[in-house]
């Protein structure tokens, strides 16, 4: 590399490769580790600190004026001297380089200013040539990594949290792989459970075959929210019968107080008052299930007792626990159903997964076996049949959790162990990332807690990826949402904004692709833009806007420079051999230094899972060239001038496409 450098027209330079940074440094991918590597091997010498502690002290800075890497000098834990005294005496023992313009101290800071025409004649040609890796590295070569993401639950609405864990999963597949990770993707769906005996029973009074062939989501849904009422009504009918039953039995005791009676009494009336209306509620609902229901024409109140539904739906679900093949058939078919619709909506957002797994998925082998180590290493009590865990000794904040119930049935939790038992033994990962609502902080705490407890060698190697919540995540109409129903929304909303522009609109040759894929970045944009921890409200107008900090903006801004590049027509070959020697306006020196950290931006992003890392670093590069528009002129200039310029534009472009199509979107090239 040092004679690469050389042949750019520069001294050879030193260079030092550090030791405890992953592999060889990135050069082919990452300017700033050159100057990383350079500084270090001159600083060295000058400060006796050991490289790997300089190294990583060298961070890049935001504002240019502070120079394109500071060293705070107490990092280096050099004792004795005052940090202000060292820093003077090392900038000014610093040796001249070519790789530098400058070397300042200031304060407790070293300042380092990069010599922009090594940047310019490393940088671009990096970022321009063919199959460029600009950006990619190669610390996760060789290491396999799960992330889990999406995640939502059969025939029940695909609500904010999904749509977040979609967004924000997605973005940290593609950066890890990015990074050199193989990256395994998994949506673990909500598949199994006592609801899908209550759905089968919906499905089977009044589930539709074409309906569910051609919109599985939303009919399941309708099923459900239609079957779970009547379930509901039928429940309440029974507690009310139920409770004027155990009122009525105390009563006869002979040793109850005048005032008990008098309670009890009250309480009862009140239960007997309400029958007539909750036998109402109940027959109306089951006359939706069925009509032709043989309670029709009379109120029968005593047949609610025994509560036909629910234990229609119980018996469905034991079937299917039981492996009954004529009941699982059902089952699968609004799985397998679901998937594929699924499938299709991830495609829009440019989400592929390696598997669709979920909780049916998980055997009872691997429950059993996880159950089993819990308790030979006696960690589990026994409460009225149940067996449960208390983290107390371990860990205050955890509470206790049930591990498996009285009757035997399986919980989320253990479920989700033998999960990761499963996964683990079949990828055998470097690590694994569940990317989860804040909500469940508390279960996948207990999640980790128990498999360090099962001494899993692996259990040091999860990561929960949380984050806020949306308010007012519903579709225009006000219901509930679905991720399709609210990017079929965006897309509409999107096409009305593009029509206000009507000159630019009759240009547009695919104005309804154009507004989906801007209509999507909108959704995305909004939702990677401040930290993940963060709530924020959906707001239509707001992330549909072209000003501000929105994804149509971002869209707006690639869209522009694709037209400027159109315009001027000049070959990538005449690009990469420009003369940058005529880049030296201060904008679009600083235009450079921002493009030249856009691979350390990315390590950042994926040591803090943070795609605000990116998309922040996204609206700095756009807003200065939006800065260089007015001072860089292409059209109508002599053709060397023109060249450089439009490199400059033209690496602007790439890193923003290739920061874009990192977070999910798919750049537009005229909107
Ligand atoms: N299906 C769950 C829900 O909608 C999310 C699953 C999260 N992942 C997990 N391994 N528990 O709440």
């Amino acid at each position: 590399l040092a004679d690469r450098v050389q042949a750019l027209g520069f001294g050879k330079p030193a260079l030092l490769n550090i030791p405890g940074q992953a592999g060889p440094l990135n050069l082919a991918s990452n300017p700033v580790d050159l100057f990383r590597a350079h500084i270090t091997a001159l600083l060295h010498p000058v400060t006796g600190v050991a490289p790997e502690i300089i190294a990583p002290a060298l961070e890049t800075t935001l504002l240019p004026e502070r120079g394109d890497f500071v060293l705070a000098v107490p990092r280096l834990r050099v004792k004795g001297a005052k940090p202000d005294e060292l820093a003077e005496k090392w900038a000014s023992a610093f040796p001249a380089s070519d790789l530098l313009s400058k070397v300042v101290a200031k304060g407790h800071f070293v300042q380092f200013f990069f010599n922009p025409l090594v940047l310019y004649r490393m940088t671009i040609p990096q970022i321009l040539e063919p199959n460029s890796t600009f950006g990619n590295s190669t610390v996760g070569n060789g290491k396999r990594i799960i992330v889990e993401f999406s995640s939502p639950n059969i025939a029940k609405p695909f609500h904010a949290g999904h749509l977040r864990s979609t967004i924000i999963g997605g973005f940290i597949s593609s950066l890890h792989e990015r990074l050199g990770y193989e990256v395994v993707r998994i949506n673990y769906l909500g598949d199994w459970g006592k609801q899908f005996g209550l759905l089968a029973v919906g499905f089977r009074s009044f589930g539709s075959e074409t309906e569910l062939e051609s919109d599985p989501i939303n009919h399941l849904f309708r099923v459900y929210v239609t079957v779970n009422s009547a379930h509901s009504a039928e429940k309440e009918l029974a507690d009310a019968l139920a409770l004027i039953d155990t009122s009525n039995t105390s009563l006869e005791a002979s040793d109850i107080s005048d005032e008990a009676r008098a309670e009890l009494t009250k309480k009862r009336d009140e239960a007997q008052a309400s029958i007539p209306a909750l036998t109402k509620a109940a027959i109306d609902a089951a006359l939706v299930l069925d009509p032709n229901h043989p309670l029709k024409d009379e109120l029968d109140t005593e047949y609610f007792r025994e509560r036909p539904i629910d234990t229609e739906a119980k018996a469905y679900f034991k079937a299917m626990e039981d492996g009954d093949e004529a009941a699982l058939a059902l089952w699968k078919r609004f799985r397998e159903l679901s998937i594929s619709k699924y499938t299709k909506t991830y495609e829009r957002l440019n989400i592929r997964y390696t598997e669709y797994s979920g909780e049916s998925q998980i055997s009872n082998e691997s429950m059993q076996f996880v159950i089993d180590l819990l308790e030979k290493k006696n960690l589990l009590y026994v409460d009225r049949g149940a067996k449960l865990i208390d983290f107390k000794p371990y860990a205050k904040k955890l509470g206790k959790a049930l591990i498996q119930k009285s009757d035997g049935t399986s919980l989320y939790l253990t479920r989700d162990l033998g999960a990761a038992l499963e996964r683990y033994n079949k990828y055998k990962f470097d690590k694994m990332i569940y990317v989860v609502a804040s909500q469940q902080d508390l279960h996948l705490a207990q999640l980790f807690k128990l498999m360090e407890l099962c001494d899993f060698p692996w259990a040091k190697n999860m990561q929960h990826v949380n984050f806020g919540m949306v308010q007012g995540m519903s579709t225009r109409k006000g219901t509930v949402v679905f991720l399709d129903t609210i990017l079929e929304e965006t897309k509409q909303a999107m096409h009305e904004v593009m029509k206000k522009n009507e000159a630019k609109y009759d240009q547009v040759e695919n104005p309804d692709e154009v507004a989906d894929l801007v209509g999507i970045s909108a959704v995305m944009i909004q939702d990677m833009a401040a930290k993940r921890v963060n709530n924020y409200k959906f707001d239509w107008s707001r992330m549909l806007s072209f000003e501000g900090d929105t994804g149509p903006y971002l869209q707006y801004a690639h869209s522009r420079l694709c037209s400027v590049e159109r315009r001027a027509g000049f070959s990538r070959e005449q690009l990469i051999n420009a003369n940058f020697d005529l880049l030296t306006e201060p904008i679009a020196q600083e235009l450079m230094r921002i493009l030249a950290q856009y691979p350390d931006v990315l390590l950042n992003a994926a040591r803090t899972s943070e795609p605000s890392t990116v998309v922040s670093f996204l609206f700095k590069l756009t807003h200065t060239v939006s800065s260089c528009y007015n001072i860089l002129w292409v059209a109508g200039q002599e053709e060397e001038l023109a060249i450089a310029r439009l490199a400059l534009y033209s690496s602007a472009r790439e890193v923003l496409n290739r920061g874009m199509i990192l977070l999910g979107l798919t750049p537009v090239e005229r909107m």
